[in-house]
């Protein structure tokens, strides 16, 4: 008998790449939960991963993206298949940059700054016509690889009306959409034009199977198909009924992979950085935090929160050290250069402002250090997670899970993890940024004992959903 197939459909995919001498390109496979999840059943199924994007660095190697090369039948990756779409770059920059970042992201994690923005003007329905011309290479794509019956996973916002396009031509597949984002009140949905969001939530009601990462998000999507669907939703089993179909909306709140952490935090390369950091860092205590530079992820604030402590509490002078990694973020998104720039000089005023020949206040790095983010959590006396709005951040579990001697954690109630982590971390409105300091001073000053206790808690509450669960049971609610 053939083996279930699985199909994967992402934007960014499982690999990335390097030019050998001779021009041809070599992979590497990613990380990340949706590898993990779907590499443990890689080998009792057949699996199929569709993608399209490259990353900067990728599209650097692979000479300019698209490229022709990477448009194959699907190459093999420790047993699933993976195919790489050859988006033409026009549309694919209307369909990634302009459409899913610069909005759908933006609606997401409500950072509109109304006076101005959004204003969807000429221009605006052409790069949607981009969107969903994307979406459709994506749905062709699957179509012709999915046998009968089989179960696709379609991930976010940039793949929203895959869903639909494939239930339109193939009832009998079975699909599973997930949003790692959080989801918009329809207060703030509305912004987008009014066909947009009804063809964005239509699309993802072609799926049998709908999972967020918080009961929150969920929440919100059900409110959005009854503001703007008048869909039928019945609240006691969070199911929507639209179009003559009844479509499930569950929570999956994916947890840090434990395993795959700590082999790869027992490297000798992140041992080095750790040496290096302790060395820079002497015996102050730390504050460390990693994020990408998003707009979403609130480094500014995080960093006036902590020239507020210094401020307020002066003891803490040159007995603290605020490691802070911002790594770049889609720098095609023009407020995303400019966040960045802000997040540089406000680190760079606050050195100026308290730093000593002795002391340097303040660590800012904004190069892409893997290894050296690991090191950073092992060596945290405080872990600082204030995002205006995320999915879940996973940085705010896998810090815990690697910490020596057992981590403080600040953490955002805008955060999805704080479902999980609230009872043992400091929460803070992350708006608030004389509430963060405060939140830094309690954390720093917590009793040992109270400290590692409560860490242990996060820990267990960090690693209950490993990536491996989490597909799991997304692909168990397609089997009835
Ligand atoms: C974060 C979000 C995901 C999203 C990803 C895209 O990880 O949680 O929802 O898919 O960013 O990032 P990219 O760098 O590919 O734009």
């Amino acid at each position: 008998m053939d083996k279930a197939q699985i199909l994967v459909a992402s934007n960014r995919g499982p690999v990335s790449f390097s030019v050998n001498a001779d021009g041809s390109l070599d992979y590497r496979r990613g990380g990340g939960g949706l590898v993990s999840g779907l590499s443990s059943v890689a080998a009792d199924t057949d699996t199929l991963w569709v993608c399209a994007a490259l990353s900067d660095a990728d599209r650097k190697a692979a000479g300019g993206a698209p490229d022709g090369r990477l448009d194959r039948a699907g190459f093999d990756l420790g047993g699933m298949r993976v195919r790489m779409l050859d988006i033409p770059p026009d549309v694919f920059a209307n369909a990634y940059t302009a459409v899913a970042n610069s909005t759908l992201w933006f609606v997401q994690h409500l950072l509109y700054d109304t006076p101005n923005k959004p204003a969807y003007a000429t221009g605006f329905r052409s790069q949607w016509d981009d969107y969903r011309a994307y979406n459709s290479a994506f749905a062709e794509a699957l179509l012709t690889g999915a046998a009968d019956n089989a179960r696709v996973a379609v991930q976010d916002y940039h793949l929203a009306l895959v869903p639909r396009l494939l239930r339109g031509r193939r009832p009998d597949l079975r699909i599973a959409h997930f949003s790692h984002t959080p989801w918009a009140p329809p207060e703030y949905f509305r912004m987008l034009p009014t066909e947009i969001g009804r063809e964005l939530l239509e699309g993802m009601l072609g799926a049998d199977h709908l999972g967020f990462l918080s009961q929150r998000w969920a929440d919100a999507f059900l409110r959005c198909c009854e503001a703007f669907l008048r869909a039928d939703v019945d609240w006691a089993k969070r199911t929507v009924e639209y179009g003559g179909r009844v479509i499930e909306v569950a929570v999956h709140p994916l947890g840090a992979d434990a395993e795959g952490l700590r082999e790869r935090a027992a490297a000798e390369d992140v041992a080095e950085r750790r040496a290096a950091l302790r060395e820079r860092v002497g015996d102050t205590k730390l504050i460390v935090r990693v994020d990408r530079t998003e707009l979403s992820k609130n480094i500014v604030r995080g960093l006036e929160a902590y020239r507020e402590l210094l401020t307020t509490r002066p003891d803490w002078r040159g007995r603290v050290t605020h490691l802070a990694f911002a790594y770049p973020s889609r720098g095609d998104v023009a407020e995303y250069r400019e966040y960045t720039e802000s997040v540089k000089r406000v680190a760079k005023e606050i050195n100026a402002e308290f730093g000593t020949a002795e002391w340097t206040p303040l660590i800012l790095e904004v190069n892409d250090d893997y290894p050296r983010s690991l090191a950073s959590y092992q060596l945290a006396d405080v872990l600082l997670v204030n995002p205006i709005r995320d999915g879940m951040n996973l940085v705010a579990k896998e810090g815990p899970v690697l910490s020596h001697d057992g981590c403080a954690l600040v953490l955002s109630t805008e955060a999805g993890a704080a479902d999980e982590l609230g009872g043992d971390a400091v929460l803070v409105n992350p708006f608030d940024v004389s509430e963060t300091a405060e939140a830094l001073h309690t954390a720093l000053t917590m009793p040992e004992e109270e400290r590692r206790s409560r860490c242990e808690r996060l820990v267990e509450r960090a690693t209950a959903m490993s990536p491996q669960r989490w597909f799991a049971e997304q692909l168990k609610a397609l089997d009835h």
